[in-house]
């Protein structure tokens, strides 16, 4: 589909990349000639990815950090620049979520999802600016098409991904000036990745595929190409958009989560 090596020479940093969704854009990014960071809470998660980052021929490293520690974060960047000489591209894909109606969420609850999804974007994009500045690139957050409608059980996650659009646009706006585009991708339900396997059944995995469009689940290669075109020359005009990528299922239903 993409022309090989749409990414040669640059230095991504992929923060939840040990794992699903930005696994697969890791992997993507590496086979477009991009060296690349990835970054999560536990070494566990990034060990194997870091290999098969590496077997790609590709320069690749693994630290561990959690995205609610704002000095945690500046060193895995100030390592990806001290290691592998740059930084070109961010993803912002780190993210935690579970089920609760908000009757039953504590506030620590609610403030947890929103420390690492809305929070964590924000500190890892701070870290990632003056290194990204200094040539210009690119920021993809990973969002939810979870706010677009009322979807139960989902207070922390929607308000936090809501919170991620609107970081998006304003960033776009006060960096465009320095060369750097940020976007964002809001996924549908993705097969195989630790959110569907959380946050739905195999009734509401059924819905899904009858109530999208084009009759099936997402997968971890529909937001990895997509990745790729944010990414991107290709994209080089489009900043500041959440470029939804779900078959169109969230315009037909909101009813994906079990109800
Ligand atoms: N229902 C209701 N509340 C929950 C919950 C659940 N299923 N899971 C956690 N919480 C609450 C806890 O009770 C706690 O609140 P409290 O102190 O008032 O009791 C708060 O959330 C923090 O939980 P804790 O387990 O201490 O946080 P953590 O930082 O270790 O874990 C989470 C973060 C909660 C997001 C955890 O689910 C996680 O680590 N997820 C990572 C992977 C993931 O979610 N991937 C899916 C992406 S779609």
């Amino acid at each position: 589909m993409f022309a090989p090596n749409l990414l040669e020479g640059r230095v991504a940093l992929v923060t939840g990349g040990g794992t699903g969704i930005c696994r697969g854009i890791a992997l993507a990014f590496a086979a477009h000639g991009c060296d690349v960071a990835i970054t999560s809470r536990t070494m566990e998660h990034l060990e194997p990815t870091v290999a098969e980052l590496r077997a790609t021929g590709r320069r690749a490293i693994a630290k561990a950090a959690d995205v609610r520690d704002p000095a945690a974060v500046t060193d895995v960047v100030n390592a990806t620049v001290a290691e592998l000489g740059r930084l070109d591209i961010l993803v912002n894909g780190a993210a935690g979520n579970f089920i609760c109606l908000a009757e039953n969420l504590s506030p620590n609850g609610f403030g947890t999802v929103v420390d690492i999804d809305l929070k964590g974007t924000f500190h890892v994009s701070k870290a990632a600016l003056p290194h990204l500045r200094a040539h210009g690139g690119s920021v993809v957050n990973i969002s939810a098409t979870l706010p677009y409608l009322g979807t139960m059980g989902q207070s922390h996650a929607a308000a936090a991904k809501a919170g991620i659009d609107s970081l998006t646009r304003t960033l776009a706006c006060e960096w465009g000036p320095y060369g750097i585009r940020v976007n964002g991708i809001a996924p549908g339900p993705i097969e195989g990745t630790e959110g569907v396997r959380r946050l739905t059944n195999e009734q509401s995995r059924e819905s899904a595929i009858r109530g999208n469009p084009l009759g099936r689940m997402g997968t971890i290669d529909d937001i990895a190409n997509a990745s790729l075109f944010l990414c991107s020359e290709a994209a080089s005009f489009v900043n500041g958009v959440t470029l939804v990528v779900d078959g169109g299922l969230w315009l037909r239903s909101a009813r994906i989560l079990g109800d």
